[in-house]
């Protein structure tokens, strides 16, 4: 298949940075460089931030994205987040199964699916994050981790319903630690990934399926990381907080 049949997405995912009006500012800035963009592009962004960030993007090719949601459609979970909160909002996609998330707050393959599966209920659009630790790769893990995350992630999850589902690649090691993946490791990485998808859903499914680098990708790297079959855009950190360099890179998965 020619890897341009497949959607490119470009995400930023913002962690817990900018306050709403910052936000609002970061994305003004942002608008007017990202307008002729070839690829989707999309800002996930704190829950405080999504009213503000939503307003800001309204009219543009900018969607919006939450960082994480809760897979109950509501009750008692505190602090917690429902898919059909954010989806009354306008919000488009969420990220699910961040590292930063699996390794601070508890998150296990388990409670990334119940969020997968209670997104795409909503309609939502999940980026589910996978990746190896740099100990994991060491032991020669990779490939297995990355086909049992992903599996995991995607229980009970239909052929249809993968239309909507993001996958994005993130080597533990390689988030925000300035080490980026080579270009040939990205393109494995994403590779392992696809064919865990095609050992569950066949070939030519996840032929069509979007599947993310993310870790150190930046202005500099952007262009040699998507060129790469599998690397279908990026989830971008620190990247994403700067308008120039986050429009550089949605420049490059424009081509
Ligand atoms: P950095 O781009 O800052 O390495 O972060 C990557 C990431 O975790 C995106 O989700």
């Amino acid at each position: 298949m020619n890897k341009n049949l497949r959607k490119a997405v470009i995400a930023g995912n913002w962690k817990m940075n900018k306050t709403p009006a910052e936000a609002k500012a970061l994305i003004e800035e942002m608008k007017p460089l990202v307008a002729d963009a070839g690829c989707e592009v999309v800002l996930c962004v704190p829950f405080v931030d999504l009213s503000a960030a939503l307003a800001a993007a309204e009219g543009s090719n900018i969607k919006i994205g939450a960082e994480n949601c809760h897979w109950a459609e509501s009750g008692a979970y505190t602090g917690e987040v429902s898919t059909g909160m954010l989806k009354e909002m306008g919000v488009e996609y969420v990220v699910i199964g961040h590292s930063e998330r699996r390794t601070y707050f508890g998150e296990t393959d388990q409670t990334v699916n119940l969020r997968t599966l209670a997104a795409l209920k909503a309609g939502l659009k999940p980026i589910v994050c996978v990746g190896e630790t740099l100990e994991q790769r060491n032991l020669g893990y990779t490939e297995t981790l990355l086909k049992y995350q992903t599996k995991m992630a995607l229980t009970n999850v239909s052929a249809e319903d993968l239309k909507n589902v993001i996958i994005a690649y993130e080597p533990v090691w390689a988030i925000g630690t300035g080490v980026t993946a080579t270009d040939d490791q990205a393109d494995e990485g994403n590779g392992f990934v696809r064919a865990a998808i095609a050992e569950a859903y066949g070939e030519e499914v996840a032929e069509s399926v979007t599947i993310q680098y993310g870790g150190s990708m930046n202005a500099g790297n952007a262009d040699a990381l998507v060129a790469k079959y599998h690397v279908d855009g990026g989830l971008i950190g620190g990247a994403s907080l700067k308008a120039a360099d986050f429009a550089t890179i949605v420049k490059a998965a424009s081509k």
